[in-house]
């Protein structure tokens, strides 16, 4: 694509690829605006994400999040963290392609296996859930959705944001 300066850099992935952590660290590195979508749907609604599953249904949470997206893809410069779904409505990737350079994160099962652990924030992996069955229902949809897949497998978060930067800077940003 072209260069990516004036768009955002949107990071995709499933649920325990690091999009938060590689994002606070990229947009430090790169001087720009951090945002992660569930922490701005958590501030403008002042409820968890948890609670919105809880109380509201995953129904209203993706409306909220696509309403997100209206807001934070009208705005230039940002380094742009999403929840694992965003790519389930087809509206939120043609809106994100428009207007960032989507960068799929992702990683082997074991690894992931062994980040999600123990997890119980992630209203999706409540009730013994397998995580793989998500994982492999989605994959494609990541695929489809980003114009370049990094393996996080084995990598801590800054050399993913590393490797980032150079992506980028191959692209003239
Ligand atoms: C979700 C992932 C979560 C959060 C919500 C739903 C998903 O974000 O948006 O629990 O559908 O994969 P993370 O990917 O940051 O965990």
């Amino acid at each position: 694509m072209n260069s990516i300066a004036g768009k955002n850099v949107v990071l995709i992935g499933f649920m325990g690829t690091g999009k938060t952590e590689v994002g606070r660290l990229l947009a430090k590195a790169l001087s720009r605006r951090f945002v992660d979508t569930d922490a701005w749907i958590e501030k403008e609604n002042n409820m968890t994400v948890q609670k919105i599953f809880a109380t509201l249904g995953e129904a209203a949470f993706r409306q909220k999040e696509a309403e997100a997206l209206a807001v934070l893809c009208g705005q230039k410069g940002l380094v742009l963290a999403t929840g694992g779904g965003i790519i389930l409505n087809p509206q939120n990737v043609v809106l994100l392609r428009e207007t960032g350079f989507v960068i799929w994160l992702d990683a082997g099962l074991e690894e992931l296996a062994r980040r999600l652990a123990g997890d119980n924030t992630r209203p999706l992996l409540a009730g013994g859930v397998d995580f793989r069955d998500i994982y492999r229902r989605r994959e494609k949809l990541y695929r489809n959705a980003a114009h370049v897949r990094i393996d996080t497998t084995g990598k801590t978060p800054l050399v993913v944001s590393d490797e980032i930067q150079a992506l980028l800077r191959q692209d003239g940003a």
